[in-house]
């Protein structure tokens, strides 16, 4: 193959330049890149199983959801159909009221389908619990859960959850997808932010 030439040539490399690295906010990384893609691959491993010959539709809940759905979709080894919901969940920068809005709703129809959810953390468990019910007066075959994160301490409502990646501390945590404030969301681990950032928690 010709070599290619270097499409960063002649952009300047300046870190000192190219302002704070969100790096720097972290105070500890809970899971690593490497834990993530085994997780995610394992769990995607027993999807593909549990749905074989299923009309399976993956609903991803973002904005949250958005870097584990992109991983989790190429991980399966089945060509599964995905949609978006985007809810919004009324309160503080960290802590959700329950009271959700949904900003976009599906485009498809579920009805008589197979739905398996895609959601980024179970916190209060307040906003899958609004969701779960909502989908579910729709008709669906099915509705399941993945979430990449749970916080057992601080569930206030069960949700019955089938796929689970990590169970994480009560603690405010951030990166792939995850945010504070709307940032962070591209750390490619999940991490917990100092906490001097934190306004409250
Ligand atoms: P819940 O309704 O309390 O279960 O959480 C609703 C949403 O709040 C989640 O889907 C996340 O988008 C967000 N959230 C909850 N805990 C955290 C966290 O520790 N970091 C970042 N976002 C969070």
């Amino acid at each position: 193959m010709p070599e290619q030439a270097d499409p960063m040539a002649g952009i300047p490399v300046d870190p000192a330049g190219a302002g704070p690295s969100q790096h720097t906010d972290v105070d500890r990384v809970l899971v690593d890149e490497h834990q993530l893609r085994e997780r995610i691959a394992q769990i995607a491993a027993r999807i593909d199983a549990d749905y074989a010959g299923k009309d399976l539709l993956l609903v991803g809940v973002l904005k949250g959801a958005f870097v584990l759905m992109s991983d989790l979709l190429r991980a399966l080894e089945s060509k599964v159909p995905v949609d978006f919901m985007a809810v919004s969940s009324y309160g503080s920068a960290t802590r959700s009221s329950g009271v959700v809005r949904i900003l976009k709703d599906l485009d498809a129809d579920i009805e008589d389908r197979h739905v398996l959810v895609v959601e980024d953390i179970v916190d209060s468990g307040l906003t899958l619990d609004y969701l779960l019910r909502n989908l579910r007066s729709r008709g669906p075959a099915s509705v399941e859960v993945m979430a990449l994160l749970s916080k057992p301490a601080r569930h206030k409502i069960e949700v019955p959850v089938r796929y689970v990646g990590f169970e994480v501390p009560d603690l405010f945590v951030i990166g792939y997808g995850l945010d504070f404030d709307e940032r962070y969301r591209g750390l490619p681990y999940i991490g917990t932010l100092r906490s001097e950032l934190i306004p409250e928690h």
